[in-house]
């Protein structure tokens, strides 16, 4: 099938290599000509486990090709997906600058004699497909000036689950495939985009294992309504889960006991389930906050106070909060004080540093003027880039961030740190103090060692 994706972002990037891999011609579309460029000498513009290799293969075998012209692959193609950024406005509604300019142009070069499908792939406020159609009717009517004849395209709502560092993999196997489109024929065609994964009949790339025992991926057909409704719930689900460990390791903390045996104990029970229970400094990323907050406006929209989905995102804000309070306890004032942070990240495996926790910790520790020093293993030039005038130092490794430091904070799990023998940090440390925000030290050994060790809610 001819695919068009508009926004070789995260989402639009990964998506279309996968689908060029299974075969289909596919053309993404951005404005930015430095990210066209990257794409098409096969360089992905954003760190992703397999990326490179996958946009290898994919540029070689010519199923996959990046422009900033859309006009001839609009008009050929089968399938057109819009995955352009969504970012929040102040009040919490996405921006949805993005998606109007894209469905406008996707409107000025439909051709009259085939049919589209239109896919919403960007997590969009509940009821957008209506106003996408309306968009891309505008674009038409704009350059033609007469609307749209009747049946040419419609719009579906696809919406992604995938988490980034295993982006592909979660793309190739994923948990479900959810369509929701009002036209049998745009769910048929959308099914037969997908019927290689559906069917897990394609074979995996080089560097992917199949996943043992999966037969078939479930499949929900529903109106698009719902397939909007499912993102935002999903999303705002695994959130609250995390709130709610992050709770409970707040008062396992004050009556002594230990989250991590604790949310084991509670996961087991298979209808709560172990993922995503971890406590820790919070959630961060592009998604969580951003659809949390949308959710919320689009209640209150409606004139309903959600205030499960409040207390999460409160709980969240708390948690961050909680890194410098417990530091304060510590070393009372930090004011000149030397803390070294490990991990930039939102989470490991991603050079993301959209909604992470370690940046609001960053500034309230420059507002209290401590000298910050970061090591991120694939960060690090992404701070740099995005916020060259913090007034932050940039270590060469793990350990040499902690020479001299009066404190370790761990913001992100990498690998590379859970591997660093506490006694080898201890013994560069001009204080015994860390914060291990992520729990990835055991508190026994801390103790015995000598170090004022203080995880979250242990
Ligand atoms: C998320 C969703 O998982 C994905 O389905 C959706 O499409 C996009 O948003 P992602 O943002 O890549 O994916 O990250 P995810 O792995 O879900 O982690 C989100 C945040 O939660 C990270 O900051 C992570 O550190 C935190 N987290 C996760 C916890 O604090 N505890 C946990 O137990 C799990």
């Amino acid at each position: 099938m001819n695919v068009v994706v508009f926004g070789a972002g995260y989402v639009g990037l990964v998506t279309g290599a996968v689908l060029a891999e299974l075969e289909h011609h596919v053309t993404l579309i951005d404005v930015d000509p430095s990210k066209v460029a990257m794409i098409n000498q096969a360089q992905p513009p954003i760190f992703e486990y397999g990326l490179e290799n996958l946009l290898q293969r994919v540029r070689q075998s010519g199923m996959l090709e990046a422009s900033m012209d859309p006009s001839q692959a609009v008009q050929n193609a089968d399938i057109i997906f819009i995955a352009v950024g969504t970012p929040p406005l102040p009040d919490g509604a996405p921006n949805l600058d993005y998606v109007h300019q894209a469905a406008m142009t996707i409107g000025q070069h439909l051709g009259e004699n085939r049919t589209y499908v239109i896919v919403n792939k960007a997590t969009v406020p509940i009821g957008s497909a209506n106003l996408v159609e309306m968009w891309i009717d505008d674009g038409f009517v704009q350059k033609w000036g007469h609307p749209i004849p009747e049946g040419v395209f419609t719009v579906a709502s696809n919406p992604e689950f995938l988490r980034e560092g295993t982006a592909i993999h979660d793309t190739l196997y994923p948990d479900r495939i959810v369509l929701g489109a009002d036209h049998a024929w745009a769910l048929e065609r959308l099914i037969d985009l997908y019927q290689p994964i559906l069917d897990q009949t394609f074979e995996p790339p080089g560097d992917l294992p199949r996943p043992l025992g999966i037969q078939r991926i479930p499949l929900i057909t529903t109106d698009r309504l719902s397939a909007e409704m499912i993102k935002y719930a999903a999303n705002a689900f695994l959130s609250t889960k995390i709130s709610f460990a992050n709770e409970m390791a707040n008062i396992c903390e004050r009556v002594g006991a230990d989250i991590t045996t604790v949310m084991q104990g509670i996961g087991l029970d298979t209808r709560i389930g172990s993922k995503f229970l971890n406590a820790g400094i919070g959630w961060g990323g592009s998604c969580f906050g951003k659809d949390l907050a949308a959710l919320i406006y689009t209640a209150k929209e409606y004139g309903y106070e959600p205030a499960l989905l409040e207390s999460t995102q409160h709980v969240n804000i708390q948690q961050r909060k909680g890194v410098i309070k417990r530091l304060q306890e510590e070393l009372k004032t930090l004011k000149g004080r030397r803390i070294a942070l490990w991990g930039l990240a939102f989470k490991p495996g991603t050079d993301d540093l959209r909604d992470a926790p370690s940046l609001s910790v960053i500034q309230e520790l420059l507002h209290l003027n401590a000298r910050v020093i970061v090591y991120d293993p694939v960060a690090m030039d992404n701070m740099r880039k995005q916020y060259p005038h913090w007034d932050i130092r940039y270590a060469s490794s793990a350990l040499a961030a902690v020479d001299g430091a009066h404190a370790l904070l761990v913001m992100t799990e990498w690998d590379v740190f859970r591997q660093i023998p506490l006694a080898e940090i201890m013994s560069r440390l001009d204080f015994p103090v860390i914060i291990d925000g992520r729990n990835i030290f055991d508190p026994q050994e801390a103790s015995r060692l000598g170090i004022r060790y203080r995880g979250i809610g242990r």
